[in-house]
């Protein structure tokens, strides 16, 4: 009950302070990121009885630590950044001996507290970059982690080896669009089709995508992988879209599943577990809950000769490959792992026989 007051309080705060920067931005986020020296809102009005941009970073930083927020000093570059409305967070260092004016402190402040109650920077800014592209955020809907970086680059990789321009990917799970929206904003060779069984994580796809200017190349369902290996479209599926999942084949298929086992879920620092949907995470007894029904699925949607690239627990290679040899008549192979950052087994590449 007071974790739900602490999400309202923070989310109608953060909500806030991203709309006074939309606001102040002609409604464009992305653009609401700007410089010191091209901000007059930054620059007017400053008080000399307000703290400097270094005071501020000095005590917000101590104060974190004390209450063992992670990471104190970047969350609090970060909220400034936000804040003041820098373009690069370097420029929190280049303008130290700055002031904040009485409205630019009032907003830190009161963001500083939604960082005590652990809620994410990310949900409190907004917005966050993921590789070249910045996706608007909003809770409880899944902030996408760096080591999916590596994903896409997998991906790229193959589309790029391939001299084929019409490919089709799919997605499955696109959360805020991330992998769908960085692959099709880094290469055009193929159309995509992303799908999430929440209308939210649906929603800020689409709202991502419009704001990239990527809507002819993404096409964004509100669907589930069913644990029978089917896709299911929502109620409220426009049939106009004329998407047929019996019969629709694709030449890559990629997914961020849910994948953490469920005994691991209560483990997860209070970032995760008070502001992210679980359910984007919950990979049930043995975190293969959509694993196994995506694996069913790709046997039937995946042209021959084409590609599943999936997002694992490292403790999944070794059983999806079992996998894919004792239902052989799914003709599926087994092809490669990849290694995230920190050199463990993430990420799996799976071909369709032909
Ligand atoms: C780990 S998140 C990944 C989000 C995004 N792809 C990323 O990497 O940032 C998993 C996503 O899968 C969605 N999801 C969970 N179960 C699903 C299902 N059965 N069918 C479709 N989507 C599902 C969740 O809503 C969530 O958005």
């Amino acid at each position: 009950m007071l974790y739900r007051q602490i999400l309202r309080t923070c989310v109608l705060a953060a909500n806030k302070s991203v709309v006074k920067c939309n606001a102040r931005a002609g409604n464009n986020v992305i653009a609401a990121k700007h410089s010191l020296g091209s901000c007059r809102s930054c620059t007017s009005n400053a008080s000399s009885s307000c703290p400097t941009i270094g005071e501020i970073v000095e005590k917000w930083s101590r104060r974190f630590e004390n209450e063992a927020v992670p990471e104190p000093i970047e969350s609090i570059e970060h909220i400034l950044a936000h804040v003041v409305g820098f373009k690069k967070l370097l420029d929190v260092t280049n303008f130290r001996d700055k002031r904040l004016t009485n409205d630019q402190l009032d907003q830190l402040e009161s963001l500083c507290q939604c960082r005590l109650s652990r809620m994410p920077v990310q949900y409190i800014i907004g917005e966050w970059d993921f590789r070249d592209i910045t996706l608007k955020l909003v809770p409880p809907i899944f902030i996408p982690r760096p080591e999916t970086e590596i994903l896409v680059d997998i991906v790229l990789k193959r589309l790029k080896s391939s001299r084929k321009n019409d490919q089709e990917i799919m997605e499955v799970g696109c959360g805020s669009g991330a992998i769908s929206l960085a692959l099709a904003h880094s290469s055009n060779q193929a159309k995509y089709l992303a799908i999430d069984t929440s209308p939210y994580a649906c929603d800020l796809t689409r709202v991502n995508c419009s704001q990239l200017g990527l809507q002819e190349r993404l096409t964004i369902v509100q669907a589930t992988l069913e644990e029978d290996g089917t896709v299911k479209p929502s109620d409220t599926f426009n049939a106009q879209e004329h998407i047929d999942f019996e019969t629709r084949t694709f030449d890559y298929i990629v997914s961020n599943p849910p994948y953490v086992p469920i005994k691991d879920l209560l483990k997860l620092e209070p970032e995760i577990k008070i502001f992210e949907d679980l359910r984007a995470l919950d990979g049930g007894e043995d975190g293969l809950k959509i694993i196994k029904p995506l694996l069913k699925y790709s046997a039937k949607a995946l042209k021959p000769g084409g590609h599943l690239f999936i997002e694992v627990d490292p403790g999944h290679p070794e059983y999806i490959s079992f996998f894919v040899k004792k239902y052989d008549t799914l003709k599926l192979r087994y092809e490669h792992t990849y290694k995230d950052y920190c050199n463990n087994d993430r990420f799996v590449e799976i071909s369709k026989i032909p």
